[in-house]
């Protein structure tokens, strides 16, 4: 008896327990590639190290069948492999793991390089599933958006092409995981302005724009980014004994160094856009150190001095004419021990008017080029009750509060996926890496401008391929000029188009996430009329006392 498909369909024998009489008809080829998918699914699974089917799914054999071809009433529905995965408890990396790690792999670097890549094999796939069912999760305009879409499709390859790389057994392994993480890392370095244009579009549709509550699905999005990129980072420096640096944290970061750069940079912008800029004063503990990845602290010092000048020219040039004279941004650095380390930024731009406050943290909320009624909009008190008929029709909502309020009534609507936390992030907060207090900070910068379709329109930490989570300071070639991806620093002072002063609306949110993932947090106080104090505050890694990082790259 001929046996069609041969070896290779050795499963369907099995699982058909030898009638193969089957495989010879069209249905019985197709079956057969169905379980030859399902067994290379299983390998794949063997090889990526992932929990067995029963252990990912605990009490069922599958909504989609454990075999994650369907949801078993529909076949071919639902692929339950994402699920699987993203129902698997996260490996969280420390700031203080990652350089206790680094360390390690100097010492032994057999060992630990490879027990790194694992760990990274491990995690990625399933901080990926998490998303990808994020995305599932988001209302149908959303989903359709195309970038948005892109971004599901992009995650998706990557879960799918991250899992089929055999486990990394030996340097030869791990230089290929290695080469496969990079194309990673190019490949997703778009995906920040792919989503910020799809909000931007969905926000922008008139009847149901304004019942999109994304800041969530942002900051978990944007977390999760973070900590892929950062784990990816850091093994993939792990080898490369930078002297000062643990992979991709330097071990010792002079403050004095990152608020110096920053504060050129953000003048040089300021002068740019506006042909004037105010002075950064730095007082405090200017000697002051700590151990950080460079390229977060440089980008949330920028986005911090950038929003001060901006607030300084343009008040002062409202209130005594272009040539008003411009008071000094100071910085103060406070050394608050072991514990923190904050920056004290403080302004004399006339503050944030109280009703905008609340916003500030919101992606994509800018007041650049927002005219006075728009603000007067935002500014004014909220009112109640609101539905899209009523948008429809063009009637006020019942309250007759008129469209403002309306507005924010239907802004306080609760946000999408954030009535129940999903529980495959109530198992435990996607943050990754880091002591982040998963708090509701932030959101990608990197937004792009008005055009929706902007590629890489700002600068955001680990968009550039090989220095963006960038420990390195060769990161700061993306901060000055837009890092074209090979990681490069571009002549110096080069500032491109692709950077802004100002509106996107992402600086705050996004450096407010970049600030938590680490344990750390920014805080804004208003004087109101007069300026804006904002507080960025770090956490030091807790490290056991005498540990002494090598300036020379060498482990004692
Ligand atoms: N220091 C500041 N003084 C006054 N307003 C500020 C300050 N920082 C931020 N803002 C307000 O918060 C908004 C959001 O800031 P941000 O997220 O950095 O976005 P963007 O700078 O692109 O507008 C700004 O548009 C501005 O209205
Ligand atoms: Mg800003």
């Amino acid at each position: 008896m001929a046996v069609a498909g041969g070896a290779a369909c050795a499963p369907l024998l099995w699982r058909c327990g030898g009638r193969v009489s089957v495989a010879s008809s069209a249905l019985g080829a197709a079956l057969c590639g169905a379980f030859r998918n399902m067994s290379e699914g299983r390998r794949r699974d063997v090889h990526a190290g992932a929990v067995p089917a029963a252990a990912a799914a605990p009490g069922r054999s599958g909504s989609g069948g454990a075999d994650g071809l369907g949801d078993g009433l529909h076949p071919g529905f639902y692929d339950s492999t994402v699920e699987k995965y993203a129902q698997q408890a996260l490996d969280k990396l420390s700031m203080e793991q990652m350089i206790e790690w680094g360390q390690a792999a100097w010492r032994d670097p057999d060992k630990n390089i490879l027990r790194s890549a694992r760990h990274v094999q491990r995690e990625l796939p399933k901080r990926l599933a998490r998303r990808l069912l994020d995305l599932q999760l988001l209302p149908h305009l959303v989903v359709t958006n195309p970038h948005i879409k892109a971004v599901y499709d992009g995650y998706r390859r990557s879960f799918d092409s991250l899992r089929a790389i055999p486990l990394v057994r030996s340097h030869k392994d791990n230089s290929k995981f290695c080469a496969e993480l990079r194309r990673h890392l190019d490949e997703h370095a778009v995906m920040l302005d792919r989503l910020a244009a799809g909000l931007r579009e969905c926000r922008r549709r008139q009847l149901v724009g304004a019942f999109l509550h994304l800041d969530d699905f942002f900051d978990t999005m944007l977390r999760s980014r973070i900590s892929r990129r950062v784990m990816a980072e850091q093994h993939l420096s792990l080898s490369a004994h930078r002297p000062g640096y643990v992979g991709i944290v330097a071990a010792d970061l002079p403050v004095a160094e990152a608020v110096g750069l920053a504060a050129q940079m953000a003048t040089q912008m300021c002068v740019e856009t506006f042909g004037v800029s105010p002075e950064f004063e730095m007082c405090g503990d200017v000697r002051a150190s700590l151990s950080y990845i460079p390229a977060h602290l440089d980008y949330m010092l920028f986005e911090l001095f950038k929003n001060a000048a901006r607030a300084v020219v343009e008040t002062h040039r409202a209130r005594s004419g272009p040539r008003a004279r411009l008071p000094p941004v100071s910085v103060r650095v406070c050394d608050g021990g072991p514990g923190h380390l904050t920056v004290h930024v403080s302004d004399q731009g006339g503050g944030v008017p109280p009703g905008l406050l609340r916003h500030v943290w919101s992606y994509g909320f800018s007041t650049v080029g927002m005219a006075d009624s728009e603000l007067a909009q935002w500014l004014r008190a909220p009112g109640e009750g609101a539905s899209v008929a009523a948008r429809a029709s063009g009637q006020p909502p019942a309250d007759g509060a008129g469209g403002a309020a309306h507005e924010e009534a239907l802004l306080r609507l609760p946000a999408i996926g954030a009535v129940s936390a999903p529980p495959w992030d109530a198992l435990d907060r996607d943050n990754g890496v880091g002591l982040g207090n998963g708090g509701s900070g932030g959101a990608a910068d990197g937004g792009g401008g008005e055009g929706g379709e902007e590629a890489a329109s700002s600068y955001v930490p680990g968009d550039s391929p090989h220095s963006s989570a960038g420990g390195t300071r060769d990161a700061l070639g993306a901060l000055q000029g837009g890092d074209g991806g090979g990681g490069g620093v571009p002549p110096s002072g080069q500032l491109s188009g692709s950077f802004r002063m100002a509106g996107l609306g992402f600086g705050l949110p996004l450096s407010r996430l970049y600030a938590r993932y680490f344990g750390g947090d920014i805080v804004l106080h208003v004087v109101p009329g007069y300026g804006t104090d904002v507080y960025l505050t770090l956490t030091r890694p807790r490290l056991e006392p005498g540990e002494v990082y090598p300036r020379s790259g060498n482990v004692a």
